[in-house]
């Protein structure tokens, strides 16, 4: 791309941390849904991709579970993020998952945003995960790091708007940008068979424009868009960069973490794949 093509994009952020430390609450906050009464306690199967404006200002948001089975999709997660939240949970500390996507983001040269969760809890205590944190090194401002660190009740709401402000300025700070007017390319979320539907993906446009009627291939599968959905179920036609859409048309279910790119026709997208399924 030329720098002249390129135009400001969304950040995709990701949230991670420990099981049952509060990642789905706190977007369910941030969407001021009430969705969480029936996940509260669960396991979230899949990263799940929302999208919110704030003041204008859209954010992309990514849920992974924390349970320790999901080490690969958190992996995957911190890799297509311009920003991770790390939730931590004030009245139990920093765990092993804490530590994995501390090591996840790390890894991937991924700034953090820390969000110290449940502080409407008794026992919570913020300080001792200061502590902690530094103990892996993650220093927050406040003790001389640069690591952002926002107190926060999901269930209460408090702080919110703060972290809100915090991940809009650590994104500014980026400068995202990408190009809308090529072909586009992105990365699977997620993906199932529905019955009605069949082989049905959540991806994420990373750059260019996805349309219906674009022939793809994602990972192994390939297909036609024949339809697109945005994160809120709207039928869409076009998606630009930082856009999180739910596609039909697949051959099949591709995994998790594929790349999808659009092939010049269908015969071509059904060739590569092909070729690779060898
Ligand atoms: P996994 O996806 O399974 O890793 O969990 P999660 O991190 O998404 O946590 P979830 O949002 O499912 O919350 C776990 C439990 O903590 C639920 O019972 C929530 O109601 C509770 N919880 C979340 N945030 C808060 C909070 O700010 N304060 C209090 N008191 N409880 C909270
Ligand atoms: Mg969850
Ligand atoms: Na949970």
């Amino acid at each position: 791309d030329n720098p002249e093509d390129l135009v400001k994009r969304a950040p995709i952020v990701t949230v991670m941390g420990h099981v049952d430390h509060g990642k789905t609450s706190l977007l369910d906050a941030i969407r001021e849904t009430e969705v969480t009464a029936g996940e509260a306690g669960g396991i979230t199967q899949h990263i799940g991709a929302s999208e919110v404006k704030i003041n204008g200002e859209k954010i992309v948001f990514l849920d992974t579970p924390g349970h320790e089975a999901f080490t690969t999709l958190r992996a995957r997660g911190a890799q297509i993020t311009d920003i991770a939240i790390l939730v931590v949970a004030a009245d139990d500390g920093v765990m092993p998952q804490t530590i994995e996507a501390i090591n996840h983001a790390k890894a991937a040269g991924v700034p953090l945003i820390v969000a110290v969760n449940k502080i409407d809890k008794l026992n919570a205590n913020p300080d001792r995960v200061k502590q902690e944190l530094s103990e892996h090194g993650v220093l927050i401002e406040e003790w001389g790091g640069d690591v952002v660190c926002v107190p926060v009740s999901a269930v209460k709401g408090e702080g919110i708007d703060h972290l809100l402000e915090m991940i809009i300025l650590v994104s500014e700070m980026q400068e995202l940008k990408a190009n809308p007017n090529r072909p586009a390319m992105g990365t699977i979320i997620e993906s199932e068979v529905d019955k009605g539907k069949g082989p049905v993906a959540t991806v994420i446009v990373q750059t260019g424009t996805l349309s219906v009627g674009d022939s793809i291939i994602a990972g192994h599968t390939y297909g036609r868009v024949r339809a697109m959905f945005n994160s809120k179920g709207k039928r869409i036609k076009k998606a630009g960069p930082s856009t999180a859409v739910e596609i039909l048309g697949l051959s099949d279910v591709p995994e998790a973490g594929d790349k999808f790119i659009v092939a010049k026709d269908d015969k071509t997208a059904r060739q590569i794949a092909e070729k690779r399924q060898q």
